[in-house]
């Protein structure tokens, strides 16, 4: 096998509306583009069809930009890595059927990658001339994506397991239809986190789930905010429009504090200090808040992501890649996409 540090990979992400390439060299990223779709922006969600209409389009030019914006040719590469899962089908067909191509005109082997593995190892992705300090294991990571919220045991970089996990909506999902709810645009979890910063977070109190163990549920808190909203508005048509900052602070301190109590029982359940935080509802400014106010409370040792590497990418996905291929962990040309999954 070549080098370790002469192991150049291209990763391909498109499980949802991000069409990302990467290129790495070992563990290092040395481009990531990423073209996002604001076509979804106008029907308040990802419609899947035109997302897979979008990849077709991205494809061809975001990988061309990554190969280029590092410097490398396609003969240059090792192999080629692609989130087979979980994710929409047909994002990930567009992906998975452009990795198997490009594999097959270079003759280099192919590298699929779960989708959640690639957020959660995001933490030891290296970049050039920026510090970095990676989690040691094993470590917990609370997983919260639009599709995903999870509190996951991480061993080493293939043995994960989940401790815990939503048992309806996830997070981002929540926070995306609320905001619906409110009548702000799409993605909601960034309008939502921005709005909150100037309002009272203690304004309103919404009903908290009451689940046991390690598990979350937010379907309870969805319908709480709601019935809020339809209370205020028989006498007060406008009262949404005129209270927004109160009612996305409130409602975004209730969705960190379910994900930190849930979070502080694993630790003390596993005896686990070390806590990452990874998925797209992870740049939020409350939830990053809180990490470092237990890290403080409870002597944590917290790894956050740069924000780039929170939501969908692909380098996340090359560096799963990499240590697959130190692995020899190629697959075959039929290997398939797959829609759901655990890790
Ligand atoms: O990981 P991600 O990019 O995509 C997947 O779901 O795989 O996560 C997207 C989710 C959306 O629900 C979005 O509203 C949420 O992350 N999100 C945020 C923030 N930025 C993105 N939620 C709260 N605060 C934010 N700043």
């Amino acid at each position: 096998m070549e080098n370790e540090k002469d192991i150049y990979i291209l990763a391909i992400e498109s499980s949802c509306d991000d069409t990302s390439a990467a290129v790495m060299l070992a563990d290092k990223v040395l481009s990531n583009v990423t073209a996002s779709q604001a076509v979804h922006e106008q029907y308040g969600g990802v419609v899947p069809e035109l997302a897979s209409r979008a990849h077709e389009l991205n494809i061809v030019p975001v990988v061309d930009a990554a190969l280029k914006r590092a410097g490398v040719e396609k003969t240059q590469l090792s192999a080629i890595a692609f989130t087979r899962g979980p994710g929409l089908m047909g994002s990930l067909l567009v992906g998975v059927s452009f990795a198997k191509g490009l594999a097959a005109s270079l003759g280099i082997p192919m590298i699929e990658v779960n989708h959640l593995q690639g957020h959660i190892l995001a933490h030891f992705i290296k970049e050039e001339g920026v510090e970095h300090k990676s989690p040691e294991f094993p470590f917990l990571c609370l997983m919260v994506s639009g599709g995903n919220s999870q509190i996951v045991k991480v061993d080493s970089y293939k043995e994960m397991q989940i401790v815990g996990q939503t048992i309806d909506d996830a997070a981002g999902e929540a926070m995306d239809k609320c905001a619906k709810v409110m009548g702000l645009g799409y993605p909601g979890g960034p309008i939502i986190d921005r709005l909150a910063r100037k309002g009272d977070p203690k304004a309103y109190t919404f009903s908290k789930p009451h689940i046991p163990g390690l598990d979350y549920s937010f379907s309870g808190l969805k319908t709480s905010f709601l019935y809020t909203l339809r209370k205020f508005v028989v006498d007060e048509p406008n009262y949404v429009e005129t209270h927004l900052e109160d009612l996305a602070a409130s409602f975004e301190a209730t969705v960190v504090d379910i994900l930190m109590e849930k979070l502080y029982k694993a630790t003390k359940q596993l005896g686990i200090k070390r806590v990452a935080l990874s998925g797209g509802v992870s740049a939020n400014t409350a939830l990053r808040q809180a990490f470092h106010d237990y890290a403080k409370r409870y002597g944590w040792e917290i790894f956050i992501p740069k924000f780039g590497f929170t939501t969908d990418n692909a380098a996340m996905i090359g560096l799963v890649g990499y240590y697959k291929f130190l692995d020899k962990d190629f697959c075959a040309m039929n290997m398939p996409a797959f829609s759901r999954t655990v890790i």
